[in-house]
């Protein structure tokens, strides 16, 4: 597979309208695997640029003219130094989503503010201890995150370390599935701000109904990103189950078989597939998702063709529009069927809270909002600060979500591991960076808040749910 090298002065030829780009037959472009032993250097150029995806409007908001933006890969204990320059005619910055880094600096610093024509130097060492996963990175400025994400922006990051030296996961054929849905050239998408913005124009890896490849009887690693800034997908491979071996920042105990994958906006799943040992061709589809209740009423400003709960039905969420296929898997030549790992990697339950909190999630009328999204009754504000931790406590978080619209909830910094769900034990020890939170649903957290003390937030990763307020602000004191 190709492989593009990011030197400073191809991207900004690049950005100038230049250099095009090696990009490999998954869409994907990557950045160098290290040739200098421990670092990474890179220049990202956040720029609206023209884009080539059929059905979606002829430019976007791109790093690098990439859509998604290039795939980072880095080991625990690299240094990383990116030079974000913006292009853009609004002001941006940069999160690492789910990496567990410094809140302050020049690191994960949501805080920062990088104006138009302005470049900002990130800087940062990834902690010895990092878990191996795959992890997101995205603009994160309050006020134009929403509309950047939803125009293009973001981009995979993967850490490599443990669970990659299994052997069975180290034989796997792997491939990146950065999962985004882009508005219709057309226009009329539908659903509004407060439903949460969705485009028509599924897109993996930046394109259209993409083929991808592997031999019969290999196991196949899927490592996805539900990179939208509202869409649940959810996932289905025609004739084959999925292993899941790890969720957003982490491995599982054990492979986990599952017929279908939820992922909320954010989140990331890590899955092997055992691939039919026939051969053959397989759709992976999108199934349609209810992320509200249908009682909601048009009075919330959402659009037409919506999809609605569905009565008593719907526990399981189903939607009522179509199932899309969004990839085809076909098979090209044949290997000797290979075996799944039986164990993966130990998961460390967190131990007894030192203490207990409730976050109530719905929306309502805020003084000078109109309809906002609240948490615990507020609207976010960055000159508040709402919850205060200690620097190395563990704690246990009630989220409970007495609205009509599912609400993900996402955490910075460090990961978080169910607890229940509606007073039910959760079945899998498993760490997570977002968790949904359905409507009516109360789900327990929890949090230990290791190694790096700043200030930071937590919010709907629903991102226009965020920008209409559903954030709070997390100060981890020393
Ligand atoms: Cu992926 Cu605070 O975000
Ligand atoms: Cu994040
Ligand atoms: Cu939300």
């Amino acid at each position: 597979m190709p492989v593009q090298r990011f030197r400073r002065r191809d991207v900004l030829n690049l950005a100038a309208g230049g250099l095009a780009l090696a990009i490999g037959a998954d869409g994907l472009s990557r950045s160098q695997p290290r040739r200098q032993r421990g670092r990474l250097d890179l220049d990202l150029v956040a720029a609206e640029t023209p884009i080539s995806i059929p059905g979606a409007p002829a430019r976007a908001l791109t790093y690098n003219g990439l859509l998604p933006g290039p795939l980072l890969e880095m080991e625990p204990g690299d240094t990383v130094e990116i030079q974000l320059h913006n292009r853009l005619n609004q002001p941006t910055n940069l999160h690492y989503h789910g990496l567990h880094l410094p809140p302050t600096g020049q690191a994960d610093n949501v805080f920062l503010s990088v104006a138009p024509g302005a470049t900002q130097t990130y800087n940062f060492r990834l902690p010895e201890q990092h878990p191996a996963g795959i992890f997101y990175y995205h603009p994160h400025h309050h006020g134009t995150v929403a509309d950047q994400v939803f125009g293009g922006l973001g981009g995979a990051l993967i850490v490599r370390g443990a669970l990659d030296r299994i052997p069975e996961v180290a034989g796997a054929r792997e491939q990146v599935l950065f999962l985004k849905d882009l508005p219709s050239e057309q226009g009329g998408d539908g659903m509004g701000l407060m439903l949460g913005r969705e485009g028509s124009i599924l897109t993996v890896n930046g394109r259209v109904q993409p083929e991808l490849t592997a031999q019969a009887g290999e196991l196949l690693r899927l490592r996805i990103i539900n990179g939208s800034n509202a869409r649940f997908w959810r996932l289905a491979l025609e004739g084959h189950s999925f292993h899941l071996i790890a969720t957003d920042g982490g491995a599982l105990a054990a492979p986990v078989q599952v017929e279908e994958l939820l992922l909320v906006p954010g989140e990331r799943a890590d899955v092997l597939v055992s691939v039919n040992a026939e051969g053959g061709q397989f759709r992976l589809v999108n199934r349609p998702y209810a992320r509200a209740r249908g009682g909601m009423g048009m009075g919330m400003g959402m659009g037409m063709g919506m999809p609605m709960g569905m009565g008593m039905g719907f526990a399981q969420n189903a939607g009522t529009g179509p199932t899309t296929t969004i990839a085809t898997l076909h098979t090209s030549g044949s290997q000797k069927p290979q075996t799944l790992p039986r164990r993966l990697l130990p998961v460390v339950q967190l131990p007894e809270p030192v203490k207990q909190r409730r976050f109530v999630l719905n929306h309502g009328m805020a003084p000078g909002m109109g309809m906002a999204f609240l948490i615990n009754g507020r609207p976010y504000d960055h000159h508040r600060i709402d919850t205060r931790v200690q620097l190395g406590d563990t704690e246990e978080w009630e989220l409970v979500n007495t609205g009509v619209m599912d609400h993900p909830f996402h955490v910075h910094v460090n990961p978080m591991q169910v607890i229940s769900r509606n007073g039910r034990a959760e079945p899998i020890a498993a760490w997570r960076d977002v968790v949904l939170v359905r409507a009516g649903e109360t789900v327990r957290v929890r949090i230990r808040f290791d190694d790096f003390p700043g200030r930071t937030v937590y919010h709907c990763h629903i991102l226009d749910h965020e920008e209409l307020g559903m954030m709070g602000t997390l100060l981890i004191e020393a």
